[in-house]
């Protein structure tokens, strides 16, 4: 009975051609293409959405990512703020000096340059002139140009501003304080410091024993 049914059909052109044809439609799903697929049914994967850093015409803004609602908080926020989770003195000043809760240790420091190189170095580039890959884009776009850490302002800017400039940004900075850590921050802070340092530094702050070569 199979037999004759098969013989029978692959005798019909039409049906020759259909079950040669109806695989070969289908293989062609999944082949790239620039153009957009015809999907039988619109499933959900192809539906309008906003994608990572693309433009969106759908909000003002333009931009697809949209940012936090004001007030939005970790899970994990501080519930009492005091100079180590804000950067400021009870008189909303900036400290100058380190919070209690941080003690500077070379662990520390390095801690601070593994995260700086994360977060901050795509910008502020490894040294900190500011000519990290991003802002070499952004000023070819005529866009922005982050601060070298090497300003005077900078330079002088109290240990509370810097941690606070990475809490919550500065002008077209954004703030880390939802990707960054409280501790990390005041690390990274002391790394800034560090580079800070090197630039400055002179034949003086070698130890006698390698000063040869230098001079
Ligand atoms: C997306 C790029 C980008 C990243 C990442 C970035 N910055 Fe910036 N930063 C900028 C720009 C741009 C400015 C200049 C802001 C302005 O003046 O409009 C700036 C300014 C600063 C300033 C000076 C602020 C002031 O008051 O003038 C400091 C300090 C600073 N950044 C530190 C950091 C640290 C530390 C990190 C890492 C946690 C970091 N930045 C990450 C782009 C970036």
């Amino acid at each position: 009975m199979m037999v004759r049914h098969f013989h029978f059909t692959m005798k019909q052109p039409l049906l020759w051609a259909l079950s040669l044809a109806l695989p070969f439609a289908m293989g062609c799903r999944g082949n790239p293409s620039e153009s957009p697929p015809l999907h039988w049914q619109r499933q959900m994967f192809t539906q309008d959405k906003g994608k990572a850093q693309r433009e969106n015409t759908f909000f003002n803004d333009g931009r697809s990512m949209r940012p936090l609602v004001e007030g939005t908080v970790t899970v994990d926020a501080p519930l009492e703020l005091g100079p180590y989770e804000t950067g400021k003195d009870e008189g909303g000043n900036f400290v100058a000096k380190w919070p209690s809760e941080v003690s500077v240790s070379a662990e520390f420091v390095a801690r601070g340059q593994d995260r700086y190189n994360i977060y901050c170095a795509p910008c502020h580039d490894r040294t900190g002139s500011g000519n990290g890959v991003v802002a070499q884009r952004a000023n070819k776009l005529g866009r922005w140009q982050p601060t070298s850490y090497f300003d005077e302002r900078i330079m002088t800017m109290p240990v509370g501003q810097l941690f606070d400039t990475i809490t919550n940004g500065a002008r077209t900075m954004p703030g880390y304080a939802y990707q960054v850590p409280i501790r990390d921050r005041w690390a990274i802070v002391s790394y800034v410091r560090a580079l800070q340092k090197s630039q400055r530094a002179t034949l003086a702050d070698v130890p006698e024993s390698q000063r040869t070569g230098l001079k």
